[in-house]
This record gives C-alpha cells, sequence and structure tokens, in this order.
C-alpha cells in the first residue's frame, strides 16, 4: 500500500520503512483526505504499526537519573493522544493539538489563558455549555465579564471592545439556528486591535471550515460530535495557529489534567480516517433534506447555510465547503403534542441530545440542547418551541427523506 501510495504521488520509497510514512506527507503538500489518513506523527510513534497501538501506561521508566525521554507521565504526553493531536492539527492547518476530557473542557481550557477580570466578546446565541461556562462560572471565579454581539455587526464588535477585553469568542455555524460568522472581518478586526480569537468549529469539522487560514488563533471542537463521528466518545480538543499559544495551552492541559484518555483518543484517530468521506455524504444528505423541507407545507422555516435562500448564503460559499450536516426547522401549529407525534413516527432519526454521528438525529431544542436557559432567553435567540434541529446521518437521503415525510404526516393526523 505505501509503495502504490507513493507511486501515486510520484516518488520513489523503501517499502515498510516509517521514514516512508513520513515521506508522504512531507514530499508535496497533500488533499484533505489523503490527510486524513497518513497526517501528523500518527506513524512514527512505534514499530511500524499501521495504526497506533492504546499506550495505557500511566508512568515510563527511564533508564537513568539523567535520560530525558519523550514520554515520561502520562497526564504530561501520552503517544496514543499525540497521534491523534498531531493528526487534528494536520487537519486544522495549525501547528499542534491539545486534546481534552470533553468539549466543554476544552473551552475551559482556553478560558484559562485569560488573566483574572478579563472581558470577552461573544457570538450571540452560542452553544449553551459555552454560555453556563461563562456566566455560571467564571464570571464569579475568574472576574470575567462578556458582552454578546452579533459578530456580523463589526461596528457593534468594535463598541464591545474594552481596554480589558482579551478574546473574541465566535461559534459559525451557531447552535441551533445556523447564524453565520465572517470569521476573516473578525479575526482581521481582532487581530489590529491584538485580541485573541477562538471559534468553536464543532459544526463544520476540518472537513468543512479551516479557520486558522482565516486569521483564527485557537479553534476549539467538541470532538464527540463529527471527528469521532460515531457517538461512541466524549472529548474536546484546542488546536493553536502558533507555537507560543501551543506551549501556554500544554502547560495548562499538564498544569489542570483534564486530559483525553487513551481509548478515547484512539476511537477519535479512527473517527478521524473516515471524516472526509462521512461529511462529504452527510454535507450531501443535508442539502437534500433542506431542499425537500424547503417546500414541505407543514414548515414555516427551514435553516440550512447551503440552501440558497439561506441569507448568508454566499458567505457560506467564501468559508465554508458545502453547507453542513446539521438543517433546523420550524414546524407549522407545531404545539408539543404534534412535535411528540412527530419524534414517535419517526423510524430512522432517533431523538438524541448529541449530533455528528454517522447515524441521523433529531433534537428539540427547546427543551433538550437548551433546557437549562430561560424562555425569555431562548425567546431571544430566536429558539422557539417548534424548532427541531436534524443532524443528518450517513443513510441514504431517499429513505431520511421519506422518513420526515411520514412522521409529519402523522403528525397532522388527529
Ligand atoms: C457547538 C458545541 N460546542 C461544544 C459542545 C460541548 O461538547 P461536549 O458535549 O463534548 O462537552 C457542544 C455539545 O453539544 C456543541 O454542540
Amino acid at each position: 500500500m505505501l509503495r502504490a501510495l507513493a507511486e501515486r504521488g510520484g516518488c520513489a520509497i523503501v517499502a515498510g520503512s516509517i521514514q516512508s510514512m513520513d515521506r508522504i506527507m512531507s514530499d508535496k503538500p497533500r488533499n484533505f483526505a489523503t490527510r486524513t489518513i497518513h497526517a501528523g506523527e500518527q506513524h512514527s510513534v512505534a514499530d511500524n504499526a499501521i495504526f497506533p497501538p492504546i499506550y495505557t501506561a500511566s508512568s515510563y521508566i527511564k533508564r537513568s537519573l539523567d535520560d530525558n525521554p519523550e514520554y515520561a507521565y502520562s497526564r504530561v504526553g501520552n503517544p496514543t493522544r499525540h497521534a491523534y493531536e498531531s493528526c487534528v492539527a494536520a487537519l486544522e492547518e495549525g501547528v499542534g493539538a491539545v486534546a481534552c476530557a470533553s468539549g466543554v473542557n476544552a473551552t475551559a481550557t482556553v478560558l484559562e489563558l485569560l488573566p483574572k477580570d478579563a472581558h470577552v466578546v461573544v457570538m450571540n446565541g452560542v452553544y449553551g455549555g459555552t454560555f453556563r461556562i461563562l456566566e455560571d462560572y467564571r464570571s464569579h471565579t475568574s472576574g470575567l465579564t462578556t458582552t454578546y454581539v452579533d459578530l456580523n455587526d463589526l461596528q457593534a464588535v468594535a463598541a464591545a471592545i474594552r481596554p480589558q477585553t482579551q478574546l473574541i469568542w465566535i461559534e459559525s455555524p451557531t447552535n441551533p439556528l445556523l447564524h453565520l460568522v465572517d470569521i476573516k472581518a473578525v479575526c482581521d478586526l481582532a487581530r489590529a486591535r491584538g485580541i485573541l480569537t477562538c471559534i468553536d468549529n464543532t459544526f463544520c469539522s476540518p472537513w468543512n471550515q479551516r479557520p486558522i487560514t482565516l486569521g483564527v488563533d485557537l479553534v476549539m471542537h467538541s470532538a464527540s460530535k463529527y471527528i469521532g463521528g460515531h457517538s461512541d466518545l466524549t472529548g474536546g480538543v484546542v488546536v493553536a495557529a502558533n507555537d507560543a499559544l501551543l506551549a501556554r495551552l500544554r502547560k495548562i492541559s499538564m498544569a489542570v489534567g483534564a486530559i483525553q484518555g487513551p481509548f478515547d483518543c484512539y476511537l477519535a484517530l479512527r473517527g478521524l480516517k473516515t471524516l472526509d468521506v462521512r461529511m462529504e455524504r452527510q454535507c450531501a444528505n443535508a442539502l437534500q433534506v433542506a431542499r425537500f423541507l424547503e417546500s414541505h407545507p407543514q414548515i414555516e422555516q427551514v435553516y440550512y447555510p447551503g440552501l440558497e435562500s439561506h441569507p448568508q448564503h454566499d458567505l457560506c460559499k467564501r468559508q465554508m465547503r458545502a453547507g453542513g450536516a446539521v438543517v433546523a426547522m420550524k414546524v407549522k401549529g407545531g404545539d408539543r403534542a404534534a412535535l411528540n407525534r412527530l419524534v414517535e413516527a419517526l423510524q430512522i432519526f432517533v431523538l438524541a441530545d448529541s449530533l455528528g454521528g454517522v447515524e441521523s438525529m433529531i433534537n428539540h431544542s427547546w427543551s433538550m440542547s437548551h433546557n437549562s436557559l430561560s424562555p425569555e432567553q431562548k425567546g431571544e435567540m430566536g429558539i422557539g418551541e417548534n424548532l427541531l434541529r436534524l443532524s443528518v446521518g450517513i443513510e441514504d437521503y431517499r429513505d431520511l427523506i421519506e422518513d420526515l415525510d411520514c412522521a409529519l404526516r402523522a403528525s397532522a393526523a388527529v
């Protein structure tokens, strides 16, 4: 396989050597799908294994008092974690990454970079768990203050900036209404003022959007979603655009210790191997589903940046590869009883809190993902009780459309 790959790339290699794996990546710039399989240091950690082993050891043996091996203690460094971190960093086009216990822990790790009494400008309508860390915890524990604005309104962003502003927190697309942020415009403004930028790139994955190429300093993910891709792990990751930030993140990860365990790093790395094919199918399916819903008489509104009717469709085409695999919809007259009939009639879409897996899922934002917000807060964000979020999987889109069509009929028939 190595020889075949290398020959296609036009370079002669010594079959089977670890160096030859490195050469697949270093001789030429490789396309995304090739990088999902070979990028980073996946192949150099041990004994030619085509996939890195799961290193469960908490500690590593030193040969002498002067021995300073690369791995000494697993909280500080673990070869399985390193293989995963180096691959996800390469896919995001960053210099390195820190794998964390969950997506919210990745957010908390980024916030540890900030000094006491810092101020953060935050995109309106960010994920509820991000809002919770900022408002219920950091405001009390580190005096953090926040201003929420639509980051597309650059005048409002400039007006929100104070001398203590240290970070602009971007989420694009947002959960669940799929508002986009013009990432490059916000980063240009932040850089001119010496303010850090971080984006929650969970909904896109590095397949669909690579914010570091648009000027972002830090990219975070809930790896529990598209990176893992199989609804079988909980994890988070932060990718740094430069060595100084990476060094600070590694120090925080070592000091606080909320690292991703080796089994979950293995699953996440395995998930990355199929990211390209999964995302391609999921985004294509989502577009078909969104088009179907847009023309359905029972649907009040569809939210999907890949539709020409989405108000930010041009921005989507500029900064994303496709419209994504999440579609949100408001059901006409969708009271709780009608929505219950709909979700109970579905046979393929499963009612679940998460998203990003190979299986299609449906979520009632009001009572599930955004349940911790007050009705007023949900109203301000535009989250109505009749809103449903679909995470479109890799099934045949014709079956998905039929499933939704039958369930919508069942919900209307009383
Ligand atoms: C956009 C977004 N960011 C972060 C998170 C938090 O991730 P985790 O559940 O892995 O902690 C989620 C979880 O749903 C999310 O949707």
